[in-house]
């Protein structure tokens, strides 16, 4: 089956001089959503961008915000990313004790709702979400950095996944981030992904350079 494949390149790889830009150069580039990549130096090792950081962007394209929250505790901030502008807000099940009610709380405010499995992370943890959720995310590499490796045996938790949006019948994203680049986003498409979230292959090569990058990435 063909489904169209959505490109939603990661800033973190962008220059954070030049962030506003950046943004607007990969809108023109032909980019569907936008990845904010949100790290606290806690629940991951590194430590990005805040929800001031995410309003200062929103004014420079209409595209799709899709925000990966990898912070703990994370509730507390899902109103300030929300005011901030964010479209789809993606939260790790071991960020914080209550993942169905912070999938509630999510969607109570307006926006979509994604659950990100990490490497280690089976399936199985999405049996009793799938009924709410609007994109599930599989990590490629362990959260916290970009330009790591990808992952292969993620390959088989994509399909599994597929397998199980297909039996919900829901309209459910499949997003897969972390060492995309053009030798593994078709893997990552023929395993069922339908979002690829790219960071080091979107942006190599500076701004003349991006329009090309997604189109590759994208299969084109
Ligand atoms: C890692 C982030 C990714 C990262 C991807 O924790 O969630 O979004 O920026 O970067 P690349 O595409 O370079 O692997
Ligand atoms: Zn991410």
């Amino acid at each position: 089956m063909t489904r169209p494949i959505l490109i939603s390149p990661s800033i973190l790889s962008a220059d954070f001089a030049r962030l506003g830009e950046e943004v607007r150069a990969i809108d023109q580039a032909g980019c569907d959503w936008v990845h904010i990549d949100v790290m606290d130096g806690h629940f991951v090792p590194n430590i990005t961008i805040g929800p001031n950081v995410v309003k200062a962007l929103r004014p420079h394209t209409q595209k799709t915000f899709d925000v990966h929250l990898m912070i703990s505790p994370v509730d507390q901030y899902l109103e300030a990313f929300v005011a901030a502008g964010s479209d789809i807000i993606t939260v790790h099940p071991e960020a914080g004790p209550h993942i169905h009610r912070t999938v509630q709380h999510i969607k109570s405010l307006g926006v979509k709702a994604g659950v990100v499995l990490n490497p280690g992370t089976p399936a199985k943890m999405l049996d009793y979400l799938i009924d709410d959720v609007d994109l599930i995310l599989v990590m490629s590499v362990n959260p916290g950095f970009g330009g790591q490796s990808f992952i292969e045996n993620q390959l088989r938790k994509i399909e599994a996944c597929r397998r199980m949006i297909d039996k919900s019948g829901r309209a459910i994203h499949l997003q897969v981030d972390g060492g995309i680049d053009f030798t593994t986003a078709p893997k990552a498409i023929a395993a069922g992904a339908d979002v690829l979230v790219a960071g080091t292959a979107t942006f190599r090569g500076g701004a003349p350079a991006y329009a090309d990058n997604i189109r590759k990435l994208r299969g084109g």
